[in-house]
């Protein structure tokens, strides 16, 4: 039985905050057998075992009737697998995921996965999300219906799939009061919030209203939401906070959701948040080192000290290897020319901190950069990447480079479970636009 998103506020309404940071527990969906069965359905390929002289003894009485036609079989059928094994015999796309466990090795897919580690941001106390992967399967459950539903079904610009669920399962979690969102489009994003919180108020700032959009296409307009845009349009930074939540009745900022998807400089927009006092905030683009239009948390917190942290421009080094054989399978793989500007600056983009779509940006030192690093995480009391839904070779998905990312909600071989979760009906398309969605919990204490 699939639950509707508002079934999930049945949990007791503690404090945003409490019921990020509390031990681990399970949401009460109804149908956790359903899923725990899909799981354990994976993952258990039952054999029945048999003695081994069994098998050796019937080989054998069947070669003596067969003649020698079994073993020259067996030598065409290896000389056939070395000719398709080797890539100087075959011409396919690099894109192509057969074509990338040809060259990376059988097990390639699956070793791939942060193998060039993944930077991420300390928290003060070293605190982490409550949810688990478990959790998270059985948001899926709920979620992939839900998302079929979506008004607008090419949301090219705006988010895929991935971060469309990492949204609404963050948003249903926590439950807030109310909910702000920075950069809109045709909607989208509104309306995965409006799913997760079928009653709760939205601001949303973003310059053109969605429904000009409606002249052209399909695109969202929420009936409780509160639009500054237009003439109206305010810049997050610019808001009188304090004015507008008291215009909504909030006085408790911890029971607020920020949404940015306004591909802002992030270091900018913690800091603005963190000055208005909210505490839950969740960043659409958290883009990877050498990539993106503005100064991200996975740029910043991308430091020496942490693995897959810090880069050596150094042209003959393991990572410049690796790199430049994985810039030929993953669209935004970036190779050690692309990660290091003038002066071997690997920081940021280049060592520039872009900021507003890269219409500004500013050349920062290494200093600069790991100063950054320092304030962000003496804010920092939670930093959760939203994990890709599942590996590339059941996505199909061409774009980020895996062994960037976190170990995906349904790991590459399952594809039980990635079949019965129903995402086989998705247009793979969907699953192109993963760029390490991050929620994060900040404070000044
Ligand atoms: C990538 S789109 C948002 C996509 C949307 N969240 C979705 O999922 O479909 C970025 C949006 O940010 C808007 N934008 C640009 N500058 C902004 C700002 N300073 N504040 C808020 N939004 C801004 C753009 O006009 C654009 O609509």
């Amino acid at each position: 039985m699939l639950l509707s998103p508002s079934s999930s506020t049945q949990r007791s309404p503690t404090k945003m905050l409490d019921r990020v940071l509390s031990s681990r527990r399970y949401a009460p969906y109804a149908d956790d057998s359903a899923v725990e069965n899909d799981v354990v359905a994976d993952e258990s390929k039952t054999k029945k075992h048999l003695p081994f002289s069994f098998f050796t003894t019937r080989i054998t009485n069947y070669l003596t009737r067969t003649g020698p036609v079994w073993p020259c079989l067996l030598v065409l059928a290896l000389v056939l697998l070395l000719i398709f094994n080797s890539r100087r015999f075959v011409c396919v796309s690099p894109y192509d995921p057969v074509s990338r466990t040809g060259f990376f090795g059988f097990d390639g897919l699956e070793s791939d996965i942060g193998s060039l580690g993944v930077p991420w941001c300390r928290s003060k106390h070293g605190k982490t999300v409550e949810w688990t992967t478990k959790d998270l399967i059985k948001g899926l459950e709920v979620f992939i219906p839900i998302y079929e539903t979506r008004p607008i079904k090419n949301n090219m610009y705006g988010m895929g799939f991935d971060h469309s669920f990492g949204l609404w399962f963050i948003a249903q979690w926590l439950k807030p009061d109310l909910m702000i969102e920075s950069g809109a489009f045709k909607g989208h994003s509104t309306w995965v919030l409006r799913q997760a919180m079928p009653d709760a108020p939205i601001i949303t700032l973003t310059p053109k209203h969605p429904g000009k959009f409606l002249k052209k296409g399909p695109a969202y307009v929420d009936g409780n939401c509160t639009y500054f845009t237009g003439k109206d349009f305010l810049d997050f930074g610019n808001v009188n906070w304090g004015k507008v939540m008291k215009k909504h009745g909030i006085t408790d900022l911890s029971r607020v959701l920020i949404f940015f998807d306004d591909h802002q400089n992030e270091l900018k927009r913690i800091t603005q948040a963190l000055k208005a006092g909210f505490q839950h905030i969740i960043f659409e683009d958290n883009y990877d080192t050498g990539t993106g239009d503005h100064y991200s948390l996975r740029q910043i917190c991308d430091q020496s000290y942490i693995r897959g942290g810090g880069h050596s421009c150094y042209k003959d080094s393991d990572e410049a290897r690796i790199r430049s054989k994985r810039k030929k399978f993953w669209e935004k793989a970036v190779d050690i020319e692309e990660l290091c500007g003038p002066g071997e600056a690997w920081w940021g983009v280049r060592g520039y901190m872009h900021d507003n779509f890269t219409k500004s940006s500013k050349k920062i030192s290494y200093s600069e950069h790991f100063r950054n690093s320092r304030f962000v995480e003496s804010i920092l009391d939670v930093y959760w990447e939203v994990p890709p839904v599942a590996g590339p070779s059941l996505t199909h998905q061409t774009r980020y480079d895996p062994a960037r990312a976190v170990t995906p909600i349904v790991e590459d071989g399952r594809y039980g479970l990635f079949n019965r979760l129903g995402l086989t009906r998705l247009d793979p398309s969907v699953f192109n636009g993963y760029t390490q969605m991050v929620y994060v919990q900040i404070s000044n204490q």
